[in-house]
């Protein structure tokens, strides 16, 4: 396996468990440029992004690159290997969305001037880009819109609420809850995520396929649960809502359970406490 990474979010200390073994190899290069790689390349798995809010201010030409250009050179690398190829596009295809649920048939209502029309566009691009590549060229495509993941690995600062959270939470710092706090997010484990990654790979269809949880969460209620996971006695404080910030999120996966049979399986509090036991270790805290 070659793990192609610019490390611009990412960290060496994420795969260290894997730098022994001799199937593995970190390559430390930018997708957004042209790439070789040596043999053949069964599948090329393009997840190079960015993708928390806090990186669009600063970095929203790498962002809107790697989702265009790193997407191209992806698809020309699984061209050129016969490789079959998976995008990791995002619920934000969705923008601040009109139906709730959102089916993949939805085409979204995004802002493409606002602060997150780097990411969502680049996105929405992406997947416009892999539909080409499989219509002109026949090439082995699958998409999948991820819908919110948390849990091992994620940065203890990346600006996401379940690292605000733990990291608010686990130190004693106030618990911000941006705006009312009354708009949801549906939160899946990594764990889930990897199974429906490779249900998707595996799976028969190029079509988007949502993956996330169905368990709908306003972000109050989810400050009060991780208040409680953690032993906490930070108190809950309201911030300003981001601009373009979407109000509710859930998608709906009746396609990723009726045609892949796949469904998450790891309830929130069952997730939220192998998130705390991660957050605490990453944060060097003791509850
Ligand atoms: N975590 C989520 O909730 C979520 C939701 C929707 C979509 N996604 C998508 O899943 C993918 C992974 O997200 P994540 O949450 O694990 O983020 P992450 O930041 O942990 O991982 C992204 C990785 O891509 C690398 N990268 C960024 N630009 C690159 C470039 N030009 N060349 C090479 N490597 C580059 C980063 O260094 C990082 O290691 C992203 O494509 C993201 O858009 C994630």
């Amino acid at each position: 396996m070659v793990a192609v990474d610019n490390l611009v979010t990412g960290s060496r200390a994420n795969v260290a468990h894997l730098v022994d073994n001799a199937a593995f190899t970190l390559l430390e290069r930018d997708v957004s440029q042209p790439l070789q790689i040596d043999g053949p390349v069964d599948f090329v798995l393009h997840f190079a992004s960015p993708a928390s809010p806090i990186d669009f201010p600063s970095m929203p030409i790498q962002i809107v690159k790697v989702g265009t250009l790193g997407t191209y050179h992806m698809l020309g690398l699984a061209l050129a290997k016969g490789a079959a190829f998976l995008l990791a596009s995002t619920s934000e295809v969705y923008g601040d969305p009109l139906v709730h649920p959102q089916p993949e048939s939805y085409w979204g209502n995004v802002n493409p001037i606002g602060p997150r029309g780097c990411y969502d566009e680049a996105k929405r691009c992406a997947e416009a880009f892999t539909m080409a590549y499989n219509r002109a060229h026949g090439v082995d495509t699958r998409i999948m819109r991820i819908f919110n993941t948390y849990g091992s690995r994620m940065r203890t600062d990346d600006g996401r609420v379940i690292p605000n959270y733990f990291r608010q939470a686990l130190t004693g710092e106030p618990m911000t809850v941006y705006g009312d706090g009354s708009q949801t997010r549906s939160l899946c484990h990594v764990d889930d995520l990897v199974t429906g990654a490779l249900a998707v790979l595996d799976g028969p269809d190029p079509m988007p396929f949502n993956i996330g949880s169905q368990e709908e969460v306003t972000m109050l209620e989810l400050a009060t649960i991780v208040k409680r996971v953690t032993g906490s006695s930070s108190e809950i404080v309201f911030g300003p809502l981001p601009e373009d910030d979407p109000k509710q999120r859930r998608p709906d996966t009746t396609r990723a359970r009726e045609i892949l049979g796949w469904e998450p399986t790891i309830s929130m509090e069952e997730g939220l406490a192998r998130a705390c036991d991660y957050f605490e270790s990453a944060l060097s805290v003791k509850r």
